[in-house]
């Protein structure tokens, strides 16, 4: 099963992603995650694509297609895949689909998550993660069971803020998205894959709306 996660910044793309990749033994592909990590590994590419990501913008679709060929090709026995954060353009959306024609695989499910501009700013700016597994968690939503400790893999003191989870960022971010990104609702509507969810609905909430539009 190949599944799409779409929706605005701090929707809950991610969160939903790590929890439907565990129950179904899909792979999440994350093009954010891996833009972070060639930021952090200091490649030429993530050297590119730092200050186009901490100010909002989006990166170009030529990079963020290779990023999500290379890794189509290197899990070709993979039981299916969840998009989170990609495609973010037409452009990508049309890319994705040759790529899945070439390999004689189809999207299955495209799953929009709605959520009102001012819960999306208090959930990105509220938001932290684990440098060391990637858990996220929010402040008042979701903290960690021990102040510091990680719940998933019990790392001390690991918990950052993406340089990009600021007012200012975000507004662009959310701007990009209607403008590049919301048009693909009715690109995957019009092809009959689109579901719609309330995403301001709480995560074990949203997470159950999720397994019943795929059928658990
Ligand atoms: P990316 O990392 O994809 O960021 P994003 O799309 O802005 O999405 P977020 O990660 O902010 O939010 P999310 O929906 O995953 O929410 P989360 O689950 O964390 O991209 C970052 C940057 O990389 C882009 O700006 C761009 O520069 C570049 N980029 C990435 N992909 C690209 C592409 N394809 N093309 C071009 N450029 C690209 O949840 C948010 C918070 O809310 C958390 O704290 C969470 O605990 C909490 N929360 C989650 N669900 C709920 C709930 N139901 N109720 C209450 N709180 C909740």
């Amino acid at each position: 099963m190949n599944l799409i996660l779409l929706g605005p910044p701090g929707a809950g793309k991610g969160t939903q992603s790590r929890l439907v990749e565990e129950k179904f033994g899909l792979m999440q592909l994350s093009t954010g995650d891996m833009l972070r990590a060639a930021k952090t590994s200091g490649s030429d590419m993530g050297k590119l694509v730092a200050k186009v990501m901490e100010k909002g913008d989006l990166v170009t679709d030529e990079i963020v297609i290779a990023l999500i060929a290379e890794q189509l090709e290197s899990h070709p026995d993979s039981k299916g895949f969840i998009f989170d954060g990609f495609p973010r353009t037409l452009a990508q959306a049309d890319s994705l689909a040759n790529l899945f024609e070439k390999k004689n695989q189809r999207l299955d499910k495209v799953i929009e998550m709605r959520v009102e501009d001012e819960a999306l700013i208090r959930r990105v700016t509220g938001r932290f993660n684990c440098t060391v597994c990637g858990e996220v968690y929010h402040k008042d939503s979701k903290p960690s069971k021990v102040k510091n400790v990680c719940d998933n893999c019990r790392a001390v003191d690991s918990f950052i803020q993406r340089s990009d989870d600021n007012e200012e960022s975000f507004r662009t971010r959310l701007v990009n998205y209607y403008r590049d990104t919301s048009p693909l609702i009715g690109y995957y509507h019009a092809k009959g894959l689109l579901n719609s969810i309330d995403g301001l609905l709480d995560i074990n909430k949203t997470q159950q709306n999720i397994l019943e539009i795929l059928g658990a």
